[in-house]
């Protein structure tokens, strides 16, 4: 089976090059805006530079490759920047989307799409698979309408929505939160975390997991895929500093009303993820269990990183 993965470089691309590199009926193509990064130093897999917003690049790559499954991971992913570059983020997040789905059409390809729980206005949670989406930024609005598209298009598909992933990775373009609590704390720098939010976290491995779960399955339809449990991030940020041994007065409670961001946050999203469970066999760690897997990860790259 030939996977074909779009944005190999992010947090997600990374994790899935490392489990599927390992498979031994899967043929990798990895394919990124930026350069190769193969810091696991992994067994061979095929590496194509890809801007997505290039149509002639997208048509050309994916014909050559002809993939059997697109794992379409690439996407503009900072919730504010999306705010305030609106037309980038609907070239990255809407635009290639439909690019991508005319070529995966005529290769006759799987397509596995990756949304958000940003979709959802977060007046509900937790939510299902058959909750109705109504984002209530931009970010949402462009990942409503690749879902949109994707489910138009004719392609067979399966879309994974995912929350608040979490992990670490050699190359990383942006934080989380696990990151982002670990390293202000480990600096003395006090933090304010908001307590008003709710999420279901999702660890990088267990996103993953779940691509592969689908890919393997060929499971068509929309999958929630997240830890079990919800927190408030300054719950999170709680076990962050427990699990790590760090300096919990530093972390005060705020709430988003204290905040101005660009863009507007859904107040309480949360999956439920009993259909992934039965339909597809995943089985998520929990929060602590991902800290646990993610410090240990943290050695492994450290050696890796070392000069
Ligand atoms: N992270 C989360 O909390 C979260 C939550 C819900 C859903 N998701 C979804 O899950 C997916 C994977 O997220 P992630 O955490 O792996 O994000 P990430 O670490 O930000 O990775 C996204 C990757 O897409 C690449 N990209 C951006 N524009 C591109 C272009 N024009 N052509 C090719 N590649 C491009 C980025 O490259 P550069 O860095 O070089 O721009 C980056 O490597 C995304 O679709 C995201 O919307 C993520």
């Amino acid at each position: 089976m030939k996977i074909l993965i779009t944005g190999a470089n992010g947090l997600l691309g990374q994790k899935l090059i490392l489990l599927l590199s390992h498979e031994h009926d899967v043929e990798v193509v990895a394919t990124s805006k930026g350069k190769n990064v193969n810091y696991y130093d992994l067994p061979e897999y095929h590496f194509c530079p890809l801007d997505i917003t290039d149509k002639d690049q997208v048509n050309q790559v994916i014909e050559d490759e002809n993939p059997d499954i697109i794992i379409h991971t690439a996407a503009m992913t900072n919730v504010d920047e999306c705010e305030q570059y609106k037309e980038k983020c609907w070239n990255v997040n809407v635009v290639a989307v439909e690019w991508l789905l005319e070529a995966a059409k005529r290769q006759n390809a799987f397509f596995i799409h990756l949304s958000t729980d940003f979709v959802f206005s977060g007046i509900n949670g937790p939510l299902t698979e058959e909750d109705k989406p109504d984002p209530v930024n931009y970010y949402g609005k462009s990942k409503m309408e690749a879902e949109l598209l994707v489910q138009q298009s004719g392609v067979d598909y399966a879309i994974l929505r995912t929350a608040l992933v979490y992990g670490i990775a050699p190359t990383m373009s942006r934080s989380n939160i696990v990151l982002w609590v670990k390293e202000s704390l480990e600096n003395g720098k006090p933090i304010k975390v908001v307590d008003d939010q709710y999420r279901t976290p999702t660890l990088a491995e267990d996103l993953a997991q779940a691509c592969w779960l689908i890919a393997k399955q060929r499971a068509k339809g929309i999958f929630h895929i997240s830890d079990e449990e919800i927190y408030t991030p300054y719950e999170m940020a709680l076990l962050v500093a427990d699990h790590f041994k760090l300096d919990k007065t530093l972390i005060s409670r705020t709430d988003s009303k204290q905040f101005t961001q660009p863009a507007r946050r859904p107040p309480k999203t949360g999956f439920i993820i009993e259909k992934a469970k039965k339909e597809l066999g995943y089985q998520p760690h929990t929060f602590q269990e991902g800290l646990a897997y993610m410090g240990n990860h943290l050695k492994k790259i450290e050696k890796i990183l070392l000069p």
